[in-house]
C-alpha cells in the first residue's frame, strides 16, 4: 500500500490523543500524522518530565523527589508540566496564574476551565502523548484542555503478540528492532555498534498477555469517559499493520479539521 505523502492544512486546532495497546504502533502513527499535517506536533509528557529534570526547574526538582523514591509522579505534577508547556508556547488564550489553576485542578473541580482556554488556531494543534491513561486523569485534564479527537488504534491480540515477541534490544543503547518491521541489517546484531542483540526476559508472551489485558481494562474506562462527553469524540480504527491504520486516521483528521 502506498501512503499519499502530500501534506494537508488544518483549519482549526486539533487536540488529539491516541489510545492503543503497547505494540500497536502509536509512535509510528504520530510520526506519520505529523508528516501529513505539519501543523501537528507531539507533546509527550515523558519528554517534558525529562527536560524539566535535566534543566532543574522547580517542577522538575519536585517530580524528581517521586522518581527517586521509585514512585509515580502524581497527576497534578504532570498537569502542571502540560500547563507550563502550553502557556510557554502561548497556546492558552487566557489563563490565571499557574498556582491558581493547579489549585483548582487539585481540588478536582472545573473552575480552571474558566481561567484556561485553549487557542483555536490550527497552529496550536498537537497529539498529547503519555497522558491521560486513566479516566481520572482524563477528567482532570478536561479542566485544562478540551481534547477534541480520541483515536483508538486496534490490532488483533495475536498480531500484537507476534510483533512483541519479535522484539530484539541492543542493551547498552536501548535500540529496539522488530523482526518483520524494522529488522537489523544482520539478524541478531545492532546496526550501529555491531554488538549482539538480546530479547528481554519480560518480553515473554505470558507477561505481554497480562499487560495487554491490564491495558484493555484501564483504556475501557478512559474511552468511556470521552464517549460520555461526546459520542463522536472517539474513533476506533482497526488494522493488522501500521499501513492499514494510517489512511484511516488521515481521513478522520482531514474530515474533522482539514481545510
Ligand atoms: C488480520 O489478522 C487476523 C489475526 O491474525 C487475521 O485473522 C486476519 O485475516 C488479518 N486480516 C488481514 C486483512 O490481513
Amino acid at each position: 500500500m502506498t501512503l499519499a505523502t502530500a501534506s494537508r492544512k488544518l483549519k482549526r486546532a486539533a487536540r488529539i490523543i491516541l489510545v492503543g495497546a503497547p505494540g500497536v504502533g502509536k509512535g509510528t502513527q504520530s510520526e506519520r500524522l505529523m508528516k501529513r499535517f505539519p501543523q501537528l506536533c507531539t507533546i509527550a509528557t515523558g519528554d517534558l518530565l525529562r527536560e524539566n529534570v535535566k534543566n532543574k526547574t522547580p517542577l522538575g526538582q519536585h517530580a524528581e523527589t517521586y522518581m527517586h523514591s521509585g514512585g509515580l509522579v502524581p497527576d497534578p505534577v504532570i498537569l502542571n508540566l502540560i500547563l507550563n508547556e502550553l502557556s510557554s508556547r502561548k497556546w492558552l488564550e487566557t489563563y490565571d496564574s499557574t498556582e491558581n489553576i493547579i489549585a483548582a485542578l487539585g481540588r478536582g473541580n472545573g473552575s480552571a476551565s474558566s481561567v484556561a482556554r485553549a487557542s483555536n488556531s490550527p497552529d496550536t494543534s498537537f497529539i498529547l502523548d503519555g497522558f491521560p491513561r486513566t479516566a481520572t486523569q482524563a477528567q482532570a485534564l478536561s479542566y485544562l484542555l478540551p481534547i477534541n479527537l480520541v483515536l483508538q488504534l486496534v490490532s488483533p491480540v495475536e498480531v500484537i503478540l507476534s510483533r512483541l515477541a519479535n522484539r530484539w534490544i541492543h542493551l547498552s543503547s536501548g535500540r529496539v528492532y522488530n523482526v518483520g518491521f524494522n529488522d537489523p541489517k544482520v539478524a541478531g546484531i545492532d546496526d550501529l555498534t555491531g554488538e549482539k542483540l538480546v530479547q528481554r526476559e519480560d518480553d515473554s508472551e505470558a507477561t505481554w498477555r497480562k499487560r495487554l489485558a491490564k491495558f484493555d481494562e484501564t483504556s475501557r474506562d478512559l474511552l468511556e469517559f470521552y464517549r460520555a462527553r461526546d459520542k463522536n469524540m472517539v474513533v476506533t480504527v482497526q488494522g493488522n499493520s501500521s499501513d492499514e491504520i494510517s489512511p484511516q486516521i488521515f481521513a478522520e483528521v482531514e474530515k474533522r479539521f482539514g481545510m
